[in-house]
């Protein structure tokens, strides 16, 4: 099986067998989409309503932030893969609880083994949460990080604020699009450092 074929059995299997407690209350999962084969993997929150009711990530406001952005530095959706840390939409969009975090995380963890990024961008505090405890965003943000997991090994991350938080205040609008300037220029080093 190829990249693509092995994302999308999983995604099956896992939309099938999910134990996440949100599954009761969402309209569908929203697993992730774009590149099986995706350098960049960007890994928001949770599914939004909007997202809920297409199954597809990023598609409401912070969403087109997030395609300005990509087309910033000349990318497209179909050139990154795009998921979440839980793929059930949270009821009122309350932030996921750690047992759902937990829930979802071998899901996440498969789709990571599959893709094999070179660089995993972290958007919000969850995501940063997730793979880097501890650190303030405000202070790491637009910085890369070098970690290693028993389940994913090494790994490359990204971290950004989620492109949300942008959409009310300007000052966090320019920060976003600078941080997110300096994803080229990252990857180019994890390329030259791998090859
Ligand atoms: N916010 C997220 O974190 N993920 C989405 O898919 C949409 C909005």
């Amino acid at each position: 099986m190829d990249k693509k074929e092995s994302l999308a059995t999983l995604n099956e299997k896992m939309m099938r067998e999910c134990t996440c407690a949100l599954r009761a209350e969402a309209t569908q999962a929203v697993p992730g989409k774009g590149s099986a084969s995706a350098e960049i993997l960007f890994i928001g929150e949770a599914p939004g309503k909007k997202e809920d009711e297409s199954g597809v990530p990023f598609v409401g406001a912070a969403g087109k932030f997030l395609d300005e952005m990509l087309s910033s530095i000349s990318l497209k959706r179909e050139d990154i893969y795009i998921t979440n840390i839980v793929k059930y939409r949270p009821p009122d969009n309350r932030d996921p609880s750690p047992e759902e975090i937990a829930a979802c995380r071998e899901w996440l963890s498969e789709q990571i083994q599959i893709i094999q990024p070179k660089i995993i961008v972290t958007l919000g505090r969850h995501a940063l949460e997730h793979f880097i405890p501890g650190e303030k965003i405000s202070l790491v943000h637009g910085q890369a990080f070098h970690r290693v997991f028993p389940d994913i090994g090494e790994q490359v991350f990204f971290v950004l604020y989620h492109p949300a938080a942008a959409l009310y205040n300007g000052s966090m609008r320019a920060t976003l699009l600078e941080d997110f300037k300096k994803i080229p220029r990252v990857l180019e080093k994890i390329r030259k450092n791998s090859s």
